[in-house]
């Protein structure tokens, strides 16, 4: 494992079937509840950057925009891009919001430009389309400030993230439904993966919670096997139910 002089706090958050699949074979992957939505603005609301793989910005298009704390602290959106196929039509790219890092591992001069016209700051950290994961969180901490990040998948860039040793946290809300086949939580694109439970990532239980929907759950453990220590400590209390259910219940009181 490559040691980054500074990492940021680092959790994966996904959505899961009963199955492990954040995504179908046709690649839908619409699974949360309202109060998963909520358990994500949370999450979200109190990190300073979300980051994502190319092809969940590829296929989903998502903004990424936060709804907590809006304005009120940094907040950047993060893609990890080897081969840069993000394009101008994506909504990260051509609609306003905070500032959109890109990392990639290609010298495309030209497409390079293009994004950083629009405001985006790429940075070419890697070779031949891997990007050197380790330089990227030291990136994240010493040019931007960044101590608290979460990642929001897809299942590609959560292994190479664990893989790399620089995770600090895996939240996964299990819903009741079964897919078969698509997307895992965590995927080795190479179909290695971790091979015994030796080799697995270390992991220890810090909750496990009944979604206030009644039908699913929410597991979370702390990644015991890390590169390194990062640059804080963790963010959100380990179990989140109860702010959950009142920022329901405000949202509710608001909308009546
Ligand atoms: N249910 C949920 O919680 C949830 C959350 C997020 C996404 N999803 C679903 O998951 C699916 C996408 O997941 P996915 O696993 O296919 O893809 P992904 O993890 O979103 O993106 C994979 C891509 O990220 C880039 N990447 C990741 N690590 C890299 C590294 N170290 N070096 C260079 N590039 C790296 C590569 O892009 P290049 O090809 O450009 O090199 C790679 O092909 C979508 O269907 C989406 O809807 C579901």
């Amino acid at each position: 494992m490559t040691r980054p002089a500074a990492r940021p706090y680092t959790i994966i958050f996904s959505t899961a079937t009963l199955d492990g699949r954040i995504a179908s074979s046709t690649r839908y992957s619409m699974l949360s509840c309202s109060y998963d939505l909520a358990r994500l603005r949370l999450l979200r609301g109190a990190a300073e950057a979300v980051m994502v793989g190319a092809s969940t910005v590829l296929i989903d298009n998502p903004s990424l925009r936060r709804r907590l704390n809006p304005s009120s602290s940094k907040y950047y959106r993060v893609v990890v891009d080897g081969k840069l196929r993000l394009h101008e039509r994506l909504r990260l790219v051509n609609e306003p919001g905070p500032l959109v890092i890109v990392f990639t591992a290609v010298h495309d001069d030209e497409k390079i430009e293009r994004l950083k016209a629009r405001g985006v700051h790429v940075h070419v950290v890697g070779e031949n389309g891997v990007v050197d994961l380790a330089k990227a969180m030291e990136i994240l901490v010493v040019e931007y400030g960044i101590k608290r990040l979460l990642i929001e998948g897809g299942g590609i860039l959560n292994y190479n993230m664990l893989r790399a040793g620089l995770v600090d946290e895996i939240r996964v809300t299990y819903t009741p439904y079964i897919f078969a086949a698509g997307r895992s939580v965590v995927e080795d694109p190479g179909a290695t993966g971790f091979t015994t439970t030796s080799q697995s990532p270390r992991l220890r239980l810090i909750c496990l919670e009944k979604c206030p929907c009644g039908n699913c759950v929410h597991v979370a453990y702390r990644v015991e096997s890390t590169c390194c220590p990062p640059a804080t400590g963790p963010y959100a209390e380990p179990c989140l139910s109860e702010r959950i259910a009142a920022l329901m219940e405000k949202a509710s009181k608001e909308a009546a």
